[in-house]
């Protein structure tokens, strides 16, 4: 099939080079130059693992452009809108410009037939005021609303082999043509569910909504935990064998981050005041308060861990993005952290194996390191703040060797702690005596 994908980021790129590697032709559209320079060259313009490998091949078939150029959608007869909504400046509600922006744009190409297909997690009621706009403009096309569960870090897996499929359409042809897209998926038994727009729309809300609350609720209980001297995670471990728990998202640690949990959860509490519902979400803002608050107890522990004053101490921070396995800063508990220890008058030095680049756009005044033993030289506190193996798999007596204090505060309690004990260091965890 003939598929534009608008909006070329962490959802767009991996979405067009999935589909061209699945046999489609396609083409992506974004409004940054540079980015769409970058991809149509064949590289990737952010880090996620295995993305390189597919745009190469999708690029060799032939099957792959990317454009600046809207016109160039032209062909297409299935049209992916992936661009950001991201919080809008001083709300909590999702800043529909960009998807506006993008519809907009692709009017005037649209032909009889044509399916726009919305993939940006977006507040409920979206799809229907967009579906009414397409109609209005007379060109014959339709709309349907398709949400995106990938994770950064297994976007191009889960963009293959999605663990469900999930469609927001006014009628079935709209779903015939997304079962054409997704034929292989489809063919490989992935779930789909076919729905009316609200629904799908609000699936993906949902989703993150849950997935946030699962994590605050163990970092509540990791809040227990410090005032009991209980360990948040042997509780975790032991809650998590209850089936109908499970062990998944129960890592207490400072919190979740990204482009997406984060600024869906306050979209999903905007919108449902606006629908008159505030009430029915407003645990969310508990939510959210909670997992601030964790990103204050790591920056807390480290004063605490200095005496006192963290000023001009150096402290080594491990991690700039929100997780492992990409270079994602956005909303990322490690930059925050770190940026309020050098606010403190610490003399911070960061390091990450992806996210730097990135970290430094947004936050020029911190000093960054490619190299671990040059962030840990000198430093009178090491704390970890992105759980990525490289930090995880640090010999206690390796860092011992070049670090100045003897403290390690593990802000995602991915170390074994007794390791690091036993070579003599002091192990701060969260939620952990
Ligand atoms: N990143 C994820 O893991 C993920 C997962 C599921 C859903 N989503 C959702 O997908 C959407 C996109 O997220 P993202 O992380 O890819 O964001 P992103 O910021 O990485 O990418 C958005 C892209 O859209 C481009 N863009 C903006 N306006 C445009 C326009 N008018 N025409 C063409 N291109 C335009 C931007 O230049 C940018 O490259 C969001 O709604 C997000 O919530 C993201």
């Amino acid at each position: 099939m003939k598929l534009s994908v608008i909006g070329c980021g962490y959802l767009g790129a991996v979405h067009a080079s999935a589909m061209a590697e699945l046999g489609h032709e396609v083409v992506g559209i974004d409004v940054d130059a540079a980015k769409i320079m970058q991809l149509a060259a064949g590289k990737p313009s952010f880090f996620e693992p295995g993305l390189p490998e597919i745009l190469a091949s999708a690029g060799a078939s032939g099957r792959l452009r990317f454009s600046t150029d809207m016109a160039d959608v032209a062909d297409a007869t299935v049209h992916f809108v992936a661009v950001g909504t991201p919080q809008m400046q001083g709300s909590h509600a999702a800043d529909m410009s960009y998807v506006d922006a993008a519809v907009a744009g692709l009017l005037p190409y649209l032909k009889p037939g044509d399916l726009v297909v919305g993939k940006s997690t977006v507040p409920v009621g979206t799809a229907a005021r967009l579906a009414q706009l397409i109609a209005d403009s007379g060109t014959g096309a339709t709309l349907a609303w398709n949400p995106e569960f990938l994770r950064e870090g297994f976007a191009v897996k889960d963009t293959i082999e999605p663990d469900r499929l999930v469609y927001g359409v006014a009628d079935e042809s709209a779903a015939a043509v997304l079962d054409e897209v997704y034929a292989a998926a489809l063919a490989a038994g992935t779930p789909r569910i076919s729905t009316d727009y609200a629904t799908a729309e609000l699936v993906k809300v949902a989703a993150n909504a849950f997935l946030a609350t699962k994590i605050s609720f163990i970092n509540a209980m990791a809040e227990i935990a410090e005032v009991t001297g209980a360990d948040v995670s042997q509780l975790a471990d032991a809650i998590g064998h209850d089936a109908r728990i499970g062990r998944r998202f129960l890592n207490a640690g400072v919190g979740f981050g990204g482009g997406c949990l984060p600024k869906d959860i306050r979209a999903f509490t905007a919108r449902a005041e606006e629908l008159g519902r505030g009430e029915s979400v407003a645990f969310l803002k508990e939510v959210d308060a909670i997992n601030l608050r964790r990103r204050q107890r790591a920056v807390d522990l480290a004063v605490e861990a200095l005496g006192g004053s963290v000023y001009n101490k150096r402290i080594a921070v491990l991690g700039v993005t929100f997780k492992p396995n990409s270079d994602d800063v956005r909303d990322s508990p490690a930059l925050d952290i770190a940026v309020q220890l050098k606010g403190l008058g610490a003399g911070v030095i960061s390091t990450d194996p992806q996210g730097i680049e990135n970290a430094r756009l947004r936050h020029p005044q911190l000093d960054y390191t490619d190299s671990i033993d040059e962030a840990l030289n000198g430093a009178e506190l090491v704390v970890l703040a992105t759980e990525w193996t490289h930090f995880r798999e640090l010999d206690p007596a390796h860092v011992a060797s070049l670090a100045a204090g003897r403290t390690i505060i593990d802000g995602r309690n991915a170390l074994d702690a007794a390791a690091w004990r036993a070579a003599g260091w002091t192990y701060r965890g969260m939620g952990r005596p």
